[in-house]
């Protein structure tokens, strides 16, 4: 294998090394999975303005995002079942086979012993790259186990469950380990139609639990065995879940909270008057709901609906530098990676995360040395063209 040079190769070696199962659950989108591509092909509907001979010698990449200070806008978005992302590649052969025969139980006992901790590798990479991570609430380690990594900015994503005490309990678990915000995901009352699982089926391997839930009252899931995870989120995550409950979640705690899930004006103007302390525009990397937009297409509508009271962030689709500074020029205050961060552990586990966090960096501080922009203040609306633009 040559060097690798950008973050899109890493899909190909993950998908060359990970059970089929489980690379199918990270790239799928939903249904006919226009979203997904959308979100990658319309960053190519818009092009640059760069400005020239201006000095560039001196790049500053540095943001503060809810206060606090980060190294560049690039963050780490939550993605659950991180473990899943790290068979053994020197055994990959039997353990495919073992994968996808019908002796799993056994493939996970003897698995379980090779397998790192995966999301506490993000976590380090994360830190080490002085950005910021955001904890899934199903992932594979506990809270408190990425909390003992070591000093970082960490975010947890909540899925608000029917039982509000499992909420509670998960949120006092995050503040009390040190996690600075909460980002509530609102796009999934339900879980959208993946065909690949529907196909694949994904369990949790024996021994492999949802670190954060096990051992709370779920009711009839039993995660801790054969938790198919389409009937994990249908069984457990509220589909009532409304405003009204942005407004209890703001009652039980103080950390911020980021509304993850926008994509309308009229929604962000109700994050607004809601008190959130901002926005994450996303379409789950298009597993939700097909035929939405692509989130760089809907992002200056949500921007203009903060009216400039929240800041907007954004994921989905981020795989260039040229991509963040896109994002920022229509408004964004910085992006998340999801894929990128589940592939790269997949083909290298902490040194790929740290690689790809590292690529995204180069890219980025490039383009915005050829676009003539010496700090994020500096890039504007001007320094790019949309196809949607009106000519
Ligand atoms: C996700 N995403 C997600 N979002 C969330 O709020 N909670 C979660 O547990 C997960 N889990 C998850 C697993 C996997 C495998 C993927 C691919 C995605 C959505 C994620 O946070 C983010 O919105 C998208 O992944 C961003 O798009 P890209 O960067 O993957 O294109």
């Amino acid at each position: 294998m040559g060097e690798i040079t950008n973050v899109n190769e890493y899909q190909a070696i993950a998908k060359e090394k990970l059970p089929k199962m489980a690379y199918d659950y990270y790239a799928s989108g939903a249904e006919d999975q226009w979203t997904l591509a959308e979100n990658r092909n319309a960053f190519s509907r818009i092009l640059f303005r760069p400005r020239i001979l201006i000095d560039v010698s001196k790049i500053d990449m540095t943001t503060t995002v809810l206060g606090f200070k980060i190294s560049m806008p690039i963050m780490i978005a939550p993605t659950g079942l991180q473990k899943m992302a790290h068979p053994d590649g020197k055994q990959r052969s039997s353990h495919k086979a073992l994968w996808t025969g019908r002796n799993m139980h056994d493939y996970w006992k003897g698995f379980q012993s090779v397998v790192k901790i995966r999301e506490c590798a993000t976590a380090r990479a994360a830190s080490a790259a002085g950005t910021i991570m955001t904890l899934s609430s199903g992932p594979t380690c506990s809270i408190e186990e990425v909390a003992s990594t070591g000093p970082g900015i960490r975010f947890f994503q909540l899925y608000v469950y029917k039982d509000r005490n499992v909420v509670s309990q998960l949120v006092r678990r995050a503040e009390r380990a040190g996690f600075k915000a909460i980002a509530l995901t609102v796009d999934t009352p339900r879980l959208g139609r993946r065909e690949s699982d529907i196909k694949n089926r994904p369990v949790l391997p024996p021994g492999l639990t949802l670190k954060n839930v096990e051992g709370l009252d779920l009711g009839k899931i039993d995660v801790a065995n054969d938790s198919g995870l389409a009937s994990l989120v249908a069984g457990q995550t509220d589909s009532t879940l409304s405003w009204k409950d942005v407004k209890w979640l703001q009652s039980i705690t103080s950390m911020p909270i980021l509304v993850k899930g926008v994509l309308t004006a009229e929604d962000a103007r109700i994050v607004v008057q809601s008190g959130a302390a901002g926005i994450i525009v996303s379409n789950h990397g298009g597993r939700q709901l097909d035929y939405v937009p692509s989130t760089i297409m809907a992002l200056e509508e949500v921007v203009k609906g903060a009216q400039g009271r929240v800041p907007v962030f954004l994921d989905g689709g981020v795989r260039r530098g040229t991509d963040v500074f896109k994002a920022l020029a229509l408004g964004a205050a910085g992006i998340f990676i999801g894929r990128p961060v589940v592939f790269s552990l997949a083909s290298e586990g902490e040194a790929g995360v740290r690689k790809v966090l590292q690529m995204l960096r180069d890219e980025f501080e490039l383009t915005m040395a050829l676009s003539g922009c010496r700090s994020l203040s500096e890039i504007t609306r001007n320094h790019i063209v949309t196809e949607w633009d009106a000519p």
